[in-house]
């Protein structure tokens, strides 16, 4: 099989690395195309050096801009390489801009479209992502889906057809690179933390970062929480903090730790060490439940709800003392297990594609 990948952003790169190794190991050709759309060495080549994903074959170089313009630049791009590649499937990850372009340069081409982290929602139409979902799995010929959850939204859509339920890459990943997390990771010694004492939290969401009321607000309850806080800081969250004079409410506050964005091991140690995970970010909210470090979800509606259901996450959008009180809950007894899988949604991925490439040949 041919098969074109289509990664631009960071969650990309990490749910991509099981399958890509799983296509790679199984004798199929993946060809890769990277749009560009994150391009920092943090947001993007360490990822690829950490993980042993190949080098793309292809940089579309697409980059930021509005929406129209950055989906329509890698749109075009895409067209002319998979008109010349050719592929047997064009495979997209998640709810990004560059999976929606993906998606659209392949179904107009009548090339058949594979959707990893298909079935999504959040119900929430202000949200890009939610966008990105719905027009990707509409677009999508396989539509692979990491819960039971994602297999109901796309029935109530209509969407039955080629929709498998495989589990969740971001868990293979978890598995596959958790070990090799704990030998190479030094991150708790650099920033010399001690585990569980310490809170580790993200926010890059428009919801949050493009409001500035919200934004004042989480960042105020970073500073007033009175715990260690590691804030590894997204170039948009950074940007948007300048903007909106945050800089000014962090001076006295050494105890909230502003980082630059960190690789995928670092990563995974200071989330299995953290006493809890203050984020926006879709992976995080699932990489805290793998961990069974409890959530704090900074967004008024989560796509991740068997992480709530479970009693590891709470939603309670950008408001300061809903934070803070959820910071003081108590932790649920049990853990209930297996959500997200078995670990080998990459496997299943890859079977299926070769089931069905071996039944239209
Ligand atoms: C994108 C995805 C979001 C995903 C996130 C993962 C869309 C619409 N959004 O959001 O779903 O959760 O990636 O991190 O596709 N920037 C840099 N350097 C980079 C990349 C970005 O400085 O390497 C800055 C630029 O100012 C840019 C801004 O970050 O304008 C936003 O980047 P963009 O890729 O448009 O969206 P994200 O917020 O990263
Ligand atoms: N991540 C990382 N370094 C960081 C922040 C996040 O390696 O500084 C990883 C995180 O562990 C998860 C993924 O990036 O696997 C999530 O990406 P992000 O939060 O950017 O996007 P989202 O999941 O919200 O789409």
């Amino acid at each position: 099989m041919h098969i074109l990948t289509v990664l631009g952003a960071r969650p990309q790169f990490i749910k991509a690395a099981p399958v890509s190794k799983a296509l790679r190991e199984a004798g199929h050709h993946e060809y890769l195309v990277h749009t560009g759309q994150h391009y920092d060495h943090a947001m993007s080549q360490i990822f690829f050096d950490e993980l042993g994903i190949p080098q793309p074959d292809v940089n579309l170089g697409v980059g930021s801009g509005g929406h129209g313009k950055q989906t329509g630049a890698m749109l075009m791009r895409l067209e002319e390489v998979i008109l010349e590649q050719r592929p047997d499937w064009v495979l997209v990850y998640g709810d990004t801009n560059s999976t929606l372009a993906g998606a659209l340069a392949a179904i107009k081409l009548h090339v058949p479209v594979a959707h990893v982290e298909s079935g999504l929602r959040s119900f929430n139409r202000t949200m890009p992502e939610e966008h990105n979902r719905i027009l990707t799995d509409h677009c999508a010929d396989l539509l692979f889906c990491p819960t039971q959850t994602a297999v109901d939204n796309l029935a109530r859509e209509g969407i039955t057809q080629g929709v498998h339920l495989v589990g969740d890459t971001m868990y293979d990943a978890v598995l596959q690179f958790g070990e090799l997390a704990r030998h190479r990771s030094r991150i708790l010694e650099t920033l010399d933390l001690t585990p569980k004492q310490y809170l580790l939290a993200t926010a890059h969401r428009p919801y949050n970062t493009d409001n500035p009321e919200n934004l004042r607000s989480i960042i105020s309850a970073f500073v007033t929480c009175g715990e260690t806080v590691i804030f590894p800081v997204h170039p948009r969250t950074q940007a948007r903090m300048v903007e909106a004079d945050v800089m000014e409410m962090l001076k006295d506050s050494p105890q909230v730790r502003l980082i630059e964005p960190v690789g995928y091991l670092d990563m995974l140690m200071l989330e299995q060490n953290a006493r809890m995970i203050l984020t926006d970010s879709g992976g995080m909210q699932k990489e805290a439940y793998f961990f069974a470090v409890p959530c704090v979800t900074l967004r008024p509606e989560t796509e991740w709800v068997e992480t709530v259901e479970a009693g590891w996450n709470v939603v309670v959008g950008a408001h300061t003392e809903k934070v803070l009180e959820a910071l003081t809950r108590s932790l649920p007894a049990e853990y209930s297990f297996g959500y997200y899988g078995a670990g080998n949604a990459s496997r299943k991925i890859m079977e299926t594609l070769e089931d069905q490439h071996n039944r239209s040949h």
